[in-house]
Order: C-alpha cells, then sequence, then structure tokens
C-alpha cells in the first residue's frame, strides 16, 4: 500500500480539519526542496505553481534558510511599535525597485495588505466606494473579500457597503471588439466605468486591480490597460491600488508587472512573493498619500507589523532575486515555456488558449475550441493525471471559465526541470484524450 495512503492520516483528516477549498490533493508531503516537493513514498513532483504561487525561489532556497536561521537566533517578533534593522532596510530596498512608492507597511499576508490599502484609501479621499474586477481575488478578510468577485460571495451576508465591480477584459472572450475584429478594451473600459457612474452615490475611493487576474483565470490587462484605467480613476478622484501578490518581484518579466506599462499605482500591494513561500507583505504608497493619511490618523496596528524575521527573509529573497539575475530569467525560461505549451496548442484541440507573461501563464482547457467551451472535467482530470505523473499543477474551477491551469514555476526551475514538466503535461492530456 502506499504510504500516501495511511488510514491514521486521513482519519485525523476527516475528523479534525476543517475544509476550507476544494478537495484536498491525495498525497502526504513530507518536505519540499527546490522545485520539487516529495510525498511520503519519496517520489517527487515537480511544483509547477510554486506552492501557493508564492515559493518564487523554489523551496528550501538556501539563502532563505540562512536568513531564517540568522534572524530567529537575533529577534524574530517585537512589540508593535519597535523597529529593527531589517524592517527599515526592507522598506528602503522595496522603495528603490518601486520609485515613487517610498513609504512601505510591512505585514503578514495578501489580504491583510490589501486590508490596509483599501483603509487607507477610505481614509484619504473620505470616500468609501471601492471598484473591483468581476474575476478578481484579494483575500478572505472583510475588505479584501468584498473586493474578491471570483468566488465566495454566497453564503456569507453582506459585502462592505459600496463595492462595486467591472468586467476584466478577456481576449479569448471578448465583450467588445473593433471593427477588424480585435477585442476593443477601450470600449470595454468606457462602457464599465458608465456602470460605475451610474451605481456610484457620488462616493468612490480607489479601484484595486491585479495586473493579471491570476484566480480569474490568467487574464492579462493589455498594454495600454492600466494608464488608461489609472486616467479613470484620477478623473473621478480615485486612487488606484495594484495588487501585486502574484506578479510581484519578477515573476512576469519586469521587477513588477506594473512597471511594463510606464505607470506608477497609487498603492501597490506585495504579498505571495516577497516572502516567496514565507508570510510577509507590504503595502507601499507615495510620501503624499502616506502624510495625509497620518496627518488623518491612519491607524492599522496588528501583532506582526514591522516583525524583524519576515523583513530578513524579504531582504534576501531581493538579494537573490537581483544576484540570480530571476528577472530577465523569468523572461527566458517564460519563453520557453510558452513555446511548449503553444505546442501542446497545436496538438491537442481541447488545449484552447495560452496566455499570460513571463512565469504566470494560463493554459486553458475546453471542450470546443470553435465555441469556446468551457471544460472544467477534462481540465481537472488532466490535473490528476499530471499528479500521478509527478507534476503538481493549479486549475481554477470556477462557473462561466474554462478549466485553466495557473503555472507558475520557481523562477530557480532548471531547464531540464522546465522540459520535463512540459513532457508530463503532454503525457497527462494524450492519456486523458486517449480514455475518452
Ligand atoms: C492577487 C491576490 N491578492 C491577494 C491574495 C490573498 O493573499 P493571502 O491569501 O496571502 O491573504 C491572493 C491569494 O491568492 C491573490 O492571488
Amino acid at each position: 500500500m502506499s504510504a500516501n495512503m495511511d488510514p491514521e492520516f486521513w482519519d485525523g483528516v476527516s475528523r479534525n480539519l476543517v475544509r476550507y477549498g476544494g478537495a484536498f490533493d491525495p498525497v502526504i508531503i513530507e518536505r519540499a526542496a527546490g522545485s520539487h516537493i516529495y510525498d511520503a513514498d519519496g517520489r517527487a513532483i515537480l511544483d509547477f505553481t510554486s506552492g501557493q504561487m508564492s515559493a518564487l525561489l523554489g523551496h528550501g532556497h538556501p539563502k532563505v534558510v540562512a536568513a531564517v536561521q540568522n534572524q530567529m537566533g537575533q529577534a524574530a517578533h517585537l512589540f508593535s511599535g519597535m523597529l529593527s534593522w531589517p524592517v527599515v532596510n526592507l522598506a528602503k530596498r522595496l522603495a528603490r525597485l518601486a520609485p515613487g512608492l517610498d513609504r512601505v507597511l510591512l505585514l503578514s499576508t495578501g489580504a491583510e495588505s490589501n486590508e490596509a490599502a483599501i483603509r487607507m484609501a477610505k481614509l484619504v479621499t473620505g470616500r468609501h466606494e471601492i471598484v473591483a474586477f468581476s474575476k478578481s481575488w484579494h483575500g478572505m478578510t472583510g475588505a479584501a473579500a468584498s473586493a474578491t468577485y471570483s468566488a465566495g460571495r454566497k453564503g456569507y451576508g453582506p459585502s462592505a457597503v459600496g463595492s462595486l465591480t467591472i468586467p476584466a477584459p478577456n481576449s479569448y472572450r471578448p465583450r467588445f471588439r473593433t471593427p477588424e475584429g480585435e477585442m476593443d478594451w477601450q470600449a470595454e473600459l468606457d462602457d464599465a466605468f458608465e456602470l460605475v457612474d451610474a451605481q456610484s452615490v457620488g462616493s468612490l475611493a480607489a479601484f484595486i486591480a491585479e495586473p493579471i487576474l491570476s484566480s480569474g483565470g490568467i487574464l492579462e490587462l493589455p498594454k495600454g490597460y492600466l494608464a488608461a484605467l489609472r486616467a479613470k480613476c484620477h478623473e473621478r478622484g480615485m486612487l488606484l491600488i495594484l495588487d501585486e501578490a502574484q506578479t510581484g518581484l519578477g515573476r512576469t518579466g519586469d521587477m513588477f508587472a506594473y512597471q511594463r506599462d510606464g505607470i506608477t499605482p497609487d498603492i501597490l500591494t506585495l504579498s505571495k512573493t516577497i516572502g516567496a513561500g514565507l508570510p510577509l507583505a507590504a503595502m507601499m504608497t507615495t510620501p503624499e498619500i502616506e502624510d495625509r493619511a497620518h496627518e488623518k490618523g491612519f491607524l492599522f496596528y496588528t501583532t506582526h507589523v514591522s516583525d524583524p524575521l519576515p523583513a530578513a527573509v524579504g531582504l534576501a529573497v531581493i538579494d537573490v532575486v537581483e544576484e540570480e539575475g530571476l528577472v530577465q530569467r523569468a523572461r527566458d525560461l517564460g519563453a520557453r515555456l510558452r513555446e511548449g505549451l503553444d505546442a501542446l496548442k497545436q496538438r491537442y484541440d481541447c488545449v484552447g488558449d495560452v496566455r499570460g507573461r513571463g512565469m504566470l501563464v494560463g493554459v486553458e482547457i475546453v471542450s470546443d475550441r470553435r465555441d469556446r467551451l468551457a471544460d472544467h472535467e477534462t481540465g481537472g482530470r488532466i490535473a490528476e493525471e499530471a499528479l500521478r505523473r509527478g507534476l503538481s499543477m493549479n486549475i481554477v474551477k470556477l462557473p462561466g471559465m474554462g478549466g485553466v491551469f495557473r503555472l507558475a514555476p520557481p523562477l530557480t526551475i532548471s531547464e531540464a526541470d522546465l522540459e520535463h514538466g512540459l513532457g508530463i503535461m503532454a503525457q497527462a492530456i494524450e492519456a486523458v484524450r486517449t480514455s475518452t
């Protein structure tokens, strides 16, 4: 019997764990190293999603391990009103990477960073309405969940008063087309803001957006969209908050995804990738906004704000990203990943679309290419086959969307492992295709 089926383990799961999302994978994970996780049979599983889209440097990078060990021996956690060098040094490093966003608040999770961003936007604008995309994911806490539309809205009572939404442009299923048949995102944005203006009670505080909507199925905002969105916000006195939980720190081939578009948001939130698997998040903003917030008594006092241990990890992560040239590597490996996936699209009809940027790529599974019909079931079966063959991939199964694989391998993955993963994907698709 496989050690992954240990009845004592699964009995403990069913008796003692809260089920907080989809089904658990049928494996018991014992350790993780580099681009692999290892199950109870000692089998290596290639991790094509960097854990929960976070382990940017793979698992257990020696510099991160050393930073944790060293800082743990110095100071891990302090009274929230006390500061230490790792916190100030990380704030300086982040500010250098995101010119204009000089003021940094260090927190623990993505949801928390978005709470802080939304709270600050409400305070400085004196308004309360928050707009987000209808396929967004910003987290599971109050304000973040109110701005999350891709899942989890039903059954929890009212979301925040003043929560508004617009559709995100979807290049695979455009709502608006130019006379030439191309996606017309400008017409879509204009139309969406007419709806925003119609719904608003005159208290628009901010728009919160992911530059590439990840949980929404890897929907990339086309070049020019962010600048146009920023203009729409500023015309209305709203702030633009960008949530780069998944896209930050090199994953897309730029240090931050917004930098491709030559704009700067009013507020930037970072999480997942800056801790590379450990709980670290940041909210960054301009001195003008931070000064205004401070004058108005901005309060965001949490247990783990400005903790030295995660800050030391953040510094180590940035060091590795810079020393190992991982921003460029995301471009280079991303191009190879894209090429391999495009080849799968040529070969298999069920691969409807391949999209994304750098090392954040979506593969949409459809049952009918012409009508672009979503096929969650086939996607789910491909994921199961891949896991059986030693590849972990993350699939989005949301109503109204195809099964979309979100591929986000560590930026440190070897070319051989990347090819190996592509090979397993092909085998998994082939196996599902021949079994139907
Ligand atoms: C874009 C984005 N923002 C925020 C979050 C929430 O982060 P956390 O789960 O760390 O609270 C996520 C999590 O998946 C995310 O993808």
